[in-house]
């Protein structure tokens, strides 16, 4: 599929052993991001699925679903919208708590953000257990927005997000397993 056309992406991904925790094998896309080609090429292919799906904002989770998001949004034409980790929103906000691979976490979104039925793309650096982008979904549909899918740069299939948002009718795109 997809993922075997990125082996220029999957080679600058580091892989960080027993961080945040012991026997976590951490993906570390900093070494992605610092590298000019590798950027540019991971935000176009991150966005070309896309470009004409009437995407109104690009949703980016915290902390590197900011980075990417920011980015996809200015290829695509969209706004760009947070969703982040609980306290740093300063406006009315609607709130979800999640768990993902090593931890647990909430997220909160701005409920001035999102008009219902605006169409929305939530972008993330990478899906694991799919708790962190399950949680943003909640939180999108809370609000009525009509999510069009979900961009991530690296799957790690044998935790199962995939399969977990695609059972929520998501449609799923990634570069790297
Ligand atoms: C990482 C990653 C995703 C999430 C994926 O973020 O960037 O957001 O974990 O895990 P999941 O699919 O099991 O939910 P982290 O929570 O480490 O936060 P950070 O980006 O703020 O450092
Ligand atoms: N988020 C959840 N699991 C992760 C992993 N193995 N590497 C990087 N980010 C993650």
């Amino acid at each position: 599929g997809a993922s075997d056309q990125n082996e220029d992406l999957r080679a600058l991904i580091r892989t960080i052993p027993d961080f945040p925790k012991p026997g976590i094998m951490f993906r570390d896309v900093t070494s992605l991001l610092a590298d000019a080609a590798g950027l540019r090429a991971t935000v176009a292919r991150m966005a070309a699925p896309w470009e004409d799906k009437g995407i109104d904002k690009v949703i980016g989770l915290e902390a590197r679903g900011f980075i990417l998001g920011g980015a996809v949004a200015y290829h695509l034409g969209a706004g760009f919208v947070p969703v982040r980790k609980a306290g740093k929103l300063p406006g009315k906000v609607v709130t979800q708590d999640y768990a993902l691979e090593y931890g647990s976490a909430t997220f909160e979104l701005h409920e001035d953000s999102i008009a219902p039925g605006e169409t929305v793309l939530i972008v993330d650096d990478l899906l694991a257990t799919g708790g962190t982008a399950e949680a943003g979904i909640t939180l999108l549909e809370r609000l009525g927005a009509c999510i069009a899918g979900c961009s991530f740069v690296v799957d790690l299939p044998d935790l199962g997000g995939a399969a977990r948002l695609r059972a929520l009718g998501m449609d799923v795109h990634t570069l790297v397993a």
